[in-house]
């Protein structure tokens, strides 16, 4: 095999948030991170080669990304995901929520309301509320375990008075959806219907499984286009999250010029020099790599599905259609929110993300599991929670 997606890469030490940190941010010892998004692979070894020699240069001033960075991510997106974009309509981001923070202040104002689908992405409502906005929650269902949106739900949601904003999640994390033309469609024509700005957060893009297809949502039609802004980043793609870099789609004149400014008022005008490069090399040499990761992902997410059948009774797994983080309905189990959190933590000595934080009561009863790691320790993970439960259920037996 080209790559080796199975190599175990000890990465405490390194100040890794997921491993350095679980213990003391989870309150628990020995924990088993599955936790935060980013993956305990090597990134692909073009993006390594390109960082170093970079690095070898030894000069590390002032750096505007060239015409190989557009053209990297022009390329990029026209090849994998049949969307032209023009190179005068990107800008470049210090990440993906940070983005979404200045976006939330560059077109909306205090007290303004900004819609999410929950369960989601937790720092989408930190980035409303914190900002002084207010979050209006148009929760997605669950059907038949697939969940769906529910557009009857969005156009009441995006009549109220002072709804300006809808931060859209796709693909969906956590529940792993790779949301339909049909559907995004749907959610368009209501936010141009109610002038409601589509922020279309579209990070994990590239994380599609088998037969499954990205839709860029301002790749639908032009009114879509000039009626959204999307983040995008190399960051999950290649496991890049430390090197902070993100690029925007706003192909609106005069919307670009707001988020320049809300950029120089707080001084952000340089892109990081290692996170330009790694971007252009990942988007120039990354496909072969991308796709053999896809596959390893396939295949962690199938023993991962077999593991919880066989071992792991009342547990169901949420089938993702794309991305690497996998949710998971233990509500089969009939524990409230605290006692799965103690399970996980003190029994199983697993670090996962609880799903309350994705929005209760929408995530209440789920934790959400990342399998972008090899496949032994997703094993050992599961092997934890199966002998927690069992022990747990076994003690509760008269
Ligand atoms: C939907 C979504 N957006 C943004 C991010 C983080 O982006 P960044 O690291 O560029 O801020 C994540 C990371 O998990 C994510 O899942």
């Amino acid at each position: 095999m080209k790559y080796d997606f199975d190599r175990v890469i000890d990465r405490t030490g390194t100040g890794s948030f997921k491993w350095d940190l679980a213990d003391a941010l989870f309150h628990g010892s020995g924990l088993l991170p599955l936790w935060v998004a980013d993956m305990d692979f090597e990134s692909p070894p073009e993006v390594i080669e390109a960082l170093v020699m970079r690095a070898r240069h030894g000069i590390f001033g002032y750096t505007a990304p060239g015409p190989a960075y557009h053209d990297a991510i022009i390329k990029w997106f026209r090849k994998r995901h049949r969307w032209k974009i023009r190179p005068e309509w990107l800008r470049f981001a210090p990440g993906v929520v940070p983005a979404l923070n200045l976006l939330v202040q560059a077109f909306t104002a205090p007290g303004d309301s900004v819609i999410v689908q929950m369960p989601v992405y937790y720092p989408f409502m930190r980035a409303i509320s914190l900002n002084g906005r207010t979050v209006l929650n148009n929760p997605l269902k669950l059907e038949k375990g697939r969940y769906r949106m529910d557009l009857e739900d969005l156009e009441r949601k995006a009549m109220t008075p002072g709804a300006r904003l809808i931060i859209l999640c796709s693909p969906h994390n956590p529940v792993g959806r790779v949301w339909t033309r049909d559907e995004l469609e749907g959610l368009g024509s209501i936010c141009l219907k109610r002038g409601i700005l589509v922020v279309a957060d579209e990070i994990h893009c590239d994380l599609t499984y088998q037969g499954v297809r990205h839709v860029p949502f301002a790749s639908i039609k032009e009114e879509f286009l000039m009626n959204s802004v999307t983040c995008l980043s190399p960051s999950k793609t290649f496991n890049l999250a430390g090197l902070q870099t993100a690029a925007l789609v706003i192909a609106g004149g005069e919307r670009r010029a707001g988020y320049e400014t809300t950029l120089s008022r707080l001084g952000l005008t340089w892109p990081n020099v290692f996170g330009s490069e790694a971007l252009t090399a990942a988007y120039t040499h990354g496909a072969p790599w991308l796709d053999a990761l896809i596959d390893y992902l396939a295949g962690n997410l199938e023993f991962l599905k077999q593991f919880i059948a066989r071992n792991i009774p009342g547990v169901t797994v949420i089938e993702p259609e794309g991305t690497y983080l996998v949710w998971l309905d233990f509500r089969g189990l009939d524990m409230d929110n605290n006692a799965l959190k103690r399970l996980m933590i003190e029994d199983a000595r697993v670090a996962l993300d609880h799903g309350f934080i994705f929005g209760s009561p929408e995530g209440d009863g789920f934790e959400r599991i990342n399998i972008a790691c090899p496949r032994a320790t997703l094993e050992e993970a599961l092997r934890r929670i199966e002998r927690a439960l069992k022990s747990r259920f076994q003690e509760a037996k008269p």
